[in-house]
């Protein structure tokens, strides 16, 4: 069994859902849990790190020891992790971010009625490319991608285009779910791990995170 131990490190984690708000009371989001996100933040500190959480909204509890900084919107959520990125030694973008958010978010409740809506939405900005960009040497970025068909291509084009050392790679199936399938797609090979429940699958990724920060000290 390779090490895990993160002991000294800080690890900074995105997690959960995020939310976009239409109008005071109504919101565009997906089905993202919290789950796989916080998992990766209690085996994190069950391996020694500091850690630190930006959560998206979830009903999910906390893991005990982490830090986690409540945010509601991409935006938010930017901002919180930029603010932590340098100081972090290894970040996971495991967070199902909004892709967009409403141009104009309405003051009052829309009124129901019998004719179309529609909704002017524009581009989120990719929070974990932006915390990438920012690298410094020794860091180790890991995203998540969600893919329905060509998993390990899509993956792999994510890892070079965002500029990430690891991208796990998993199905619909995983969100909102107890368990993941997942690939780890890295620049020299892909691992791919059978259908576990999260918490395996969190210690997995934490032990190929290990192993790149050690080749990077
Ligand atoms: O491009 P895609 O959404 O499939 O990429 C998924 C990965 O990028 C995940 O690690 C997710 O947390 C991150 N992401 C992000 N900001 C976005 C969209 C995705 O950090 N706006």
């Amino acid at each position: 069994m390779p090490s895990t131990s993160l002991r000294g490190r800080r690890v900074l984690i995105t997690s959960g859902p995020t939310r976009e708000y239409l109008d005071p009371v109504r919101f565009l989001t997906n089905a993202s849990s919290g789950a796989m996100g916080f998992a990766l933040a209690a085996a994190a500190r069950a391996a020694g790190a500091r850690v630190s959480v930006v959560s998206g909204p979830t009903a999910l509890r906390a893991p005990r020891g982490v830090e986690v900084v409540r945010v509601t919107a991409a935006l938010e959520m930017r901002r919180e992790v930029l603010r932590r990125v340098r100081a972090a030694d290894l970040i996971i973008g495991a967070a199902a971010v909004c892709d967009w958010r409403l141009v104009r978010v309405a003051r009052h409740k829309i009124k129901r009625g019998p004719g179309r809506v529609s909704m002017n939405l524009t581009p989120n900005p990719d929070i974990i490319k932006a915390a990438a960009s920012r690298r410094r040497p020794g860091q180790v970025f890991i995203g998540f991608a969600l893919e329905t068909r060509a998993k390990e291509a899509n993956a792999r084009a994510k890892l070079k285009r965002k500029g990430l050392d690891l991208v796990a790679a998993n199905g619909p199936s995983c969100l909102a779910s107890g368990r993941a399938r997942l690939t780890l797609v890295g620049r020299t090979g892909d691992v791919r791990l059978p259908e576990m429940p999260k918490a395996r699958a969190a210690r997995a990724i934490l032990a190929e995170a290990t192993r790149l920060l050690e080749l990077r000290d």
